[in-house]
């Protein structure tokens, strides 16, 4: 058995809340064991709870992220911590009879849902591997998305390394995660709800003993939106802006490899995104 997260819990300063927080860095190792562990437990109740703790908005979220990927038709696309495949469904929507998308995630009863879900439609694959070592080669992916899934990953600067290589010149990474909330009478009601009714509900339906503790906990031991922007212009990426949604509960990170694709259809996309602010601190592509 993996350890809890018990044994992996430290204060976190940054909430009027008593919880654990999980020391990524510290223990990577211990942290993929966890994760891995945790996600195959939950992955048959996964999709349910994700709908009735984000009261449906997952969904248009992932739609919205998926559109500022513009997956180009007939091109390659990855979901990368794909559980259920959701994202991977709907790039293979936008990128035509002639497209391919291919989820990807460490855990075998999600890539095993996902398969499920993905039966029958041509172009549409799922395997299993980790973020940190993805099977394809350099240079050969048009967009990459990662929905929910990069704050799990045990040592994020090898996954966001892994991403970049495997991006073409021009290719777009999309990133929607937890974040930072920008509303202060928001931020309130959200700590209630994420460390009292999430973590009571989420008990009881996926019946993991922590699962939904651990999700408040990741999400707060995260960077905000624009640490997570720095992040990835460290990591090589150009055009790195930021959406938030509801107030910055949730944002999608947009950020391209540097370069154009082939028809310069790259350099279309990353222009064709919008600029317009919608919180005083994103950053402006
Ligand atoms: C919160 S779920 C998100 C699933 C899906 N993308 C969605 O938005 O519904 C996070 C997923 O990331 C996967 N994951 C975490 N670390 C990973 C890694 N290093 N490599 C591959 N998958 C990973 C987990 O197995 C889990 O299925």
């Amino acid at each position: 058995m993996p350890p809890g997260p018990e044994g992996l819990l430290a204060a976190d300063r940054s909430s009027s809340y008593t919880v654990p927080v999980v020391p990524d860095a510290a223990n990577p190792e211990r942290k993929r064991a966890y994760v891995r562990a945790m996600f195959s437990a939950i992955a048959r109740r996964y999709d349910l709870l994700n709908s009735l703790l984000s009261l449906g908005l997952h969904k248009r979220w992932k739609r919205y992220a998926v559109e500022l990927a513009t997956p180009p038709p007939g091109g390659l696309a990855l979901d990368v911590c794909c559980g259920t495949g959701d994202l991977a469904l709907l790039l293979k929507e936008r990128l035509g009879p002639t497209g391919r998308a291919v989820g990807v995630d460490f855990a075998e009863p999600m890539v095993r849902l996902a398969r499920q879900r993905g039966a029958g439609l041509p172009g549409v694959w799922f395997v299993q591997a980790d973020a940190e070592a993805l099977p394809f080669p350099q240079d050969s992916v048009d967009v990459a998305a990662v929905g929910f899934g990069v704050r799990n990953v045990a040592r994020v600067e090898r996954a966001l390394e892994e991403l970049w290589r495997v991006l073409k010149p021009g290719g777009r990474l999309v990133v929607l995660e937890f974040s930072a909330p920008r509303n202060r009478m928001f931020a309130a009601l959200y700590d209630f709800y994420s460390y009292t009714v999430v973590p009571w509900l989420g008990r009881r339906l996926s019946r993991h003993p922590d699962a939904y503790l651990y999700l408040p906990t990741s999400i707060r031991s995260w960077p905000d939106q624009d640490a997570f922007a720095d992040r990835l212009r460290q990591a090589g990426f150009v055009r790195v802006g930021y959406r938030n949604l509801l107030f910055g509960a949730v944002a999608v990170h947009v950020a391209d490899k540097p370069g154009v694709l082939p028809q310069e259809p790259g350099l279309a996309r990353a222009n064709s995104v919008k600029t317009g602010p919608t919180g005083p601190r994103e950053v402006r592509r």
